[in-house]
């Protein structure tokens, strides 16, 4: 009898052992199908803007930048005076030459280029090339005047007409419009001129028959399209341009580089057919950071006060945060310490909005708090630091809003607070944005992550493919050798679930907060579960829950009330998973860091030399008795491939 248990018990055991060595196995092929899924897409996505341009049912034109970067055209010695002498630069930056080229042979064209890129410079150098004047379209007045300033600045004339322009001024801009011996280069108006105002038509069409009217550039293009993230409905009126001056070429520029809506727009452009250039979104000159945010306002204001007085002391810069709340206090604080700030948000008057920008622009003010109203356009050259006081709802946000720092192509630095809470403030905010959670869940990826270069994931985002060297050390994953760990989670997962059920079969719902407060043993008796209290540091606990949002073991539920929305935690579509006892879910977690900055890499102030990267192959177990470790060198230069490796026991 006892042979025969003994033999059937090791039979079991055997066969347990086999059950969770296939479970390892699924949960590998599972991860690898996302991978190829996500590989499909983007590989389809080529095929299909390949075969359309083959078939000519493209709208583009196949163009190659070689055939446009040259200067043996017969504009090419005014433009690179222009260059040099009106507009005081040494040399173009990477396709600037060649839309600049193309625009100038009267071919139409669409350039997208990332924010800060220069594409400014594309139209507004033609016009001072060409006869007559560039009708720029833009979105709004805060950019115009921007531009405006700068142009002023360098000599060249240029205007803009709104709403609020007095009678006596939209007079002078129609008969500039029509004088031969108008200098006027630039008209600058918004969407809804085009769309309502019949006599500013009936001047362009005028102008036009006059051939005064000598190239249209349409900005931030990306508003024509509906699946853009700024759609202006006005934008779609923007058709009758290209109908009813055809032959005036016209340029369009955005920092928005998904095919879907570049040919939207140029659908709603009515262009026939233009030349595409896309930039590179790599910018080399900035140092991408994640910080974890620390618990408390004040602990926060004093990690930030510490950066502006120390590292970037005189140094012009911008905070973005969450709320206008929240910057109105961050600019209180910063301005209590004696640091000249000012708040930026929507719901000031358009009158402080712009103080505060010209006085920031003429380095009176030092930072600027701001909301993402303060966005589209800024262009300060020298900025030094972008400091996001709380994440950015989106991958796309994040990548524009640093992008505000160093346009003028010298080094600066983008630091992000990445704070546990603040995941939940913005998911309430965008819950009724169609895919906003899921672009949000990317921006908590994209700050969950301690190991892969910050350059590889920003470009992984934007469907680009660079390495990690080409990161030359400017961001904090490169720059530290960290000695990462799998940490087995799946105890506390099932700790997690079984709070959540306890509390759904009491019809109650527990807020991200609750939840945790509750695992660590407040009001657990009175639920009636027993869940020993986890031996694990606040914030590894807030990220052990938020990796079980991500890998939706837990997921978010979202109650409306009269006043505001509310997000409550629930399990998962994967907490089933978790009935086969042989299930395991791990989370990387970093041993520790250790700077391998290099003197001419890493953020704006590292002094920090270093013999290079050493490879720390270090096996180290937690003694923590429920966390099987696996210790791994993660990143050591070009390894891309550091997603959640099972653990060992
Ligand atoms: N060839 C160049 N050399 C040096 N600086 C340049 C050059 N071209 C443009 N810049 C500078 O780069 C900065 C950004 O230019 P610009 O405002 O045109 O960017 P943008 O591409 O329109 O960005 P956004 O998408 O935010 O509107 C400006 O300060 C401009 O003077
Ligand atoms: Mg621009
Ligand atoms: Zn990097």
């Amino acid at each position: 009898m006892t042979t025969t248990l003994s033999v059937l018990q090791e039979e079991l055991s055997s066969v347990n052992g086999e059950l969770k060595t296939l479970e390892i196995q699924i949960q590998e092929l599972l991860e690898h199908q996302q991978e190829l899924l996500q590989k499909k897409t983007v590989l389809e996505k080529k095929i299909k803007q390949f075969s359309e341009s083959e078939s000519g049912s493209s709208k583009e034109i196949n163009s190659s930048t070689e055939e446009w970067n040259k200067e043996d055209f017969p504009w090419s010695t005014t433009v690179r005076d222009a260059l040099q002498n009106t507009f005081k630069l040494r040399k173009f930056r990477s396709l600037q030459l060649e839309t600049i080229n193309v625009t100038m042979a009267r071919r139409d064209v669409f350039l997208v280029m990332p924010t800060g890129g220069g594409k400014s410079l594309c139209y507004q150098l033609p016009a001072v090339c060409s006869d007559g004047f560039t009708l720029v379209i833009c979105p709004l007045i805060s950019l115009m005047e921007d531009q405006l300033m700068m142009l002023d600045h360098l000599g060249v004339s240029a205007t803009l007409l709104n709403a609020s322009s007095s009678k006596e001024h939209v007079k002078w801009v129609h008969s500039e419009m029509l004088s031969r011996s108008s200098q006027l280069k630039l008209i600058y108006v918004t969407p809804e001129k085009i769309g309502k105002s019949k006599m500013f038509m009936s001047k362009l069409e005028k102008a036009y028959q006059a051939g005064r009217l000598s190239r249209i550039a349409v900005d931030e293009v990306h508003c024509c399209s509906q699946w853009g993230h700024d759609f202006r409905p006005d934008y779609k009126l923007l058709g009758i341009l290209k109908r009813q001056f055809p032959n005036a070429p016209l340029i369009g520029l955005t920092a928005t580089a998904t095919s879907h809506v570049l040919h939207d727009a140029q659908k709603i452009l009515c262009i026939q057919k233009c030349i595409t250039f896309t930039a590179s979104f790599n910018r080399p000159n900035l140092y991408y950071e994640v910080r974890q945010k620390p618990s408390t306002a004040q602990n926060c204001m004093e990690d930030i006060v510490k950066l502006i007085n120390g590292r970037y002391k005189g140094l012009s810069g911008i905070i973005y945060c969450f709320s206008q709340k929240d910057a109105e206090q961050v600019t209180m604080s910063l301005q209590k310490l004696g640091i000249k700030a000012g708040t930026y948000h929507a719901n000031m008057e358009p009158r402080d909005k712009s103080k505060v920008h010209k006085l920031w622009s003429a380095n009176e003010i030092q930072v600027v708090v701001a909301t993402v109203a303060f966005g589209m356009g800024i262009d300060k050259p020298d900025v030094r630091f972008v400091i996001h006081h709380s994440m950015s709802k989106s991958m796309e946000n994040y990548y524009q809003e640093s992008g505000r720092a160093g346009r003028d192509d010298q080094k600066a630095d983008c630091i992000l607070y990445y704070g546990f809470g603040d995941i939940f403030r913005i998911s309430t905010m965008v819950v009724m944005e169609n895919v906003g959670q899921q672009k949000l869940y990317d921006m908590v990826s994209y700050c969950h992550n301690m190991t892969r270069c910050r350059r590889v994931l920003i470009a992984h985002h934007f469907d680009e493919a660079w390495d990690s060297a080409s990161c030359n050390n400017m961001c904090d994953n490169c720059c530290q050798e960290a000695l990462v760990e799998k940490m087995d989670v799946t105890g506390h997962c099932q700790d997690l679930i079984k709070i959540l059920k306890q509390v759904d079969q009491m019809r109650e719902k527990f807020t991200p907060l609750k939840l945790i407060e509750a695992w660590l043993g407040k009001g657990l008796s009175r639920l009636g579960v027993e869940v020993v209290a986890p031996k694990v540091p606040r914030d590894v606990l807030e990220r052990i829950v938020a990796h079980l949002i991500l890998q939706q073991y837990l997921k978010e539920d979202f109650s409306f009330t009269a006043f505001a929305t509310i997000s409550y935690l629930k399990t998962g579509p994967r907490a089933d998973l978790l009935k086969n006892k042989a299930h395991v879910i791990t989370m990387p977690v970093i041993l520790n860091k250790k700077s391998i900055t290099k003197v001419g890499s890493g953020p704006l102030s590292s002094q920090g030399s270093s013999t290079g990267k050493k490879i720390a192959v270090t096996h180290k177990k937690r003694s923590h008795s429920e966390d099987h470790i696996q210790a791994k060198k993660a990143r050591t230069g070009g390894n891309e491939d550091d997603e959640p490796v099972m653990i060992e026991d």
